[in-house]
């Protein structure tokens, strides 16, 4: 069967917008996605009909709020295939999840002289909270080096994980290379020596199906806003036993037991994490959001992605002088980073959003591996579910115009 891309578009209202005269065309997808009107018009209906704070009140509408959130929480743990629900704790999106690492687990668990493992192709949501984690434990950070086809040099990773390294934490997928890395061996190598392994994994979660029991980390970051959900809202797993063990986060309303003038006890997991009130209109969009994504089925949006991707990547040699990052489509998930010689990424945007062409121009939070690659700055194209074959075509003809205007 044909991926249903018309039937697909027709559920994403601003997928009908115009710039100037030109049709949207949303090659952004790496940044944040669109929302399709299934989840739009659940956050309405909330609002509309059962808004009300969660956990606390004793009525009927505070008690279905109550519910629609579980409920959210439910369908995370379903669509990640998690033990327990107990083990998702709702944050407000993937550099949340890392940060509650960073202060819940990493303060406790990491002392001077012990090392971080991380990779060279890290956004600075995974880079920046174990740097400050370091600086204040006076502990190490590692990196596992990518190669240049923007692949994982894993012949390092046994002598990289030390007697000292108390955690690995590794994107799942890269945000700029779209590689998607085998973290499979690096959580067995890792286990192996008794290390814990968070992933990164808000380019991941969007685009295909994860089963966290065969997985097995210790934990996983996404954001709700990448993957058809609204903003605000993201996901942090962890397994229980760690959860369990951890400190609070954010100390406040709803994550305690019981409160002296003194002290405090604290809540069960999850909500220990959840202090104050919770983004409960935004846990509905991305129970909504989930229901979208298994409809459609996870396996055929990567098939899709990547298809997009593999046909980008055969037509942009076509433009003159540009050169394309990161490994072949097969090995990537539905994004390739760019450049074209001698036109700087921002003017390339420029003119490409005349075209009413969405790409993304700039270091995508990934300073360092910029750097390793000489460059300053890359464009991004990423695709979703609802981009099409002409609309990489588009992305093409823009590009040549753009070259033309430059080159003249
Ligand atoms: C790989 C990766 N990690 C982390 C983030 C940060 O996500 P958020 O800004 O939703 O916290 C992003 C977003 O671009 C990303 O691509």
């Amino acid at each position: 069967m044909t991926f249903p891309t018309e039937k697909i578009r027709s559920d994403f209202p601003i997928l009908k917008r115009k710039i100037g005269s030109k049709a949207l065309v949303y090659l952004d997808n790496a940044a944040s996605s669109q929302k399709p009107k299934q989840v739009i018009e659940a956050m309405d209906a909330f609002y509309q009909s059962s808004y009300a704070n969660i956990h606390r009140g004793i009525y009927t509408i505070a008690e279905e709020a109550t519910e629609l959130y579980e409920n959210a929480r439910k369908s995370v743990a379903r669509f990640l295939n998690a033990a327990s629900e107990s083990e998702i704790v709702f944050t407000r999106g993937t550099t949340e999840g890392i940060n509650l690492v960073r202060f819940a687990w990493g303060r406790k668990n990491i002392e001077e002289g012990d090392e971080i493992l991380l990779t060279e192709m890290e956004h600075h949501s995974n880079l920046v909270p174990w740097q400050l984690l370091a600086q204040e434990k006076g502990a190490t950070l590692k990196f596992i080096p990518f190669d240049a086809q923007g692949r994982l040099q894993l012949d390092r990773l046994d002598s990289l994980l030390t007697p000292k390294t108390k955690l690995a934490a590794c994107a799942f997928a890269s945000n700029t290379f779209g590689t998607i890395n085998p973290v499979e061996k690096i959580i067995a190598a890792a286990h192996a020596k008794g290390i814990p392994v968070l992933l990164d994994a808000a380019q991941a979660v969007p685009h295909f199906k994860i089963d966290l029991q065969k997985l097995d980390c210790d934990f996983l970051a996404f954001s709700s806003h990448k993957m058809l959900g609204p903003t605000g809202i993201g996901v942090l797993y962890g397994k229980k036993r760690h959860l369990e063990k951890m400190d609070p986060f954010l100390g406040g309303g709803e994550m305690i037991k019981k409160v002296e003038w003194d002290h405090a006890t604290w809540n069960d997991i999850p909500w220990k994490f959840e202090a104050g009130t919770q983004s409960i209109a935004e846990a509905v969009g991305l129970h909504a959001a989930i229901q979208y994504l298994n409809h459609v089925e996870l396996d055929k949006i990567f098939e899709h992605d990547q298809s997009l991707v593999r046909y980008c990547m055969e037509r942009l040699p076509e433009i003159d002088g540009l050169t394309m990052y990161g490994p072949p489509a097969h090995e990537r998930t539905g994004l390739i980073a760019f450049s074209i010689r001698d036109i700087h990424p921002h003017d390339i945007a420029a003119v490409l959003d005349r075209n009413g062409i969405c790409v993304r121009a700039g270091h995508h939070c990934t300073q360092p591996l910029h750097r390793k690659l000489g460059l300053e700055a890359t464009v991004r194209a990423s695709f979703y579910l609802y981009n099409t074959k002409e609309e990489v075509d588009l992305l093409v003809d823009g590009l040549k115009d753009t070259v033309k205007l430059f080159r003249k």
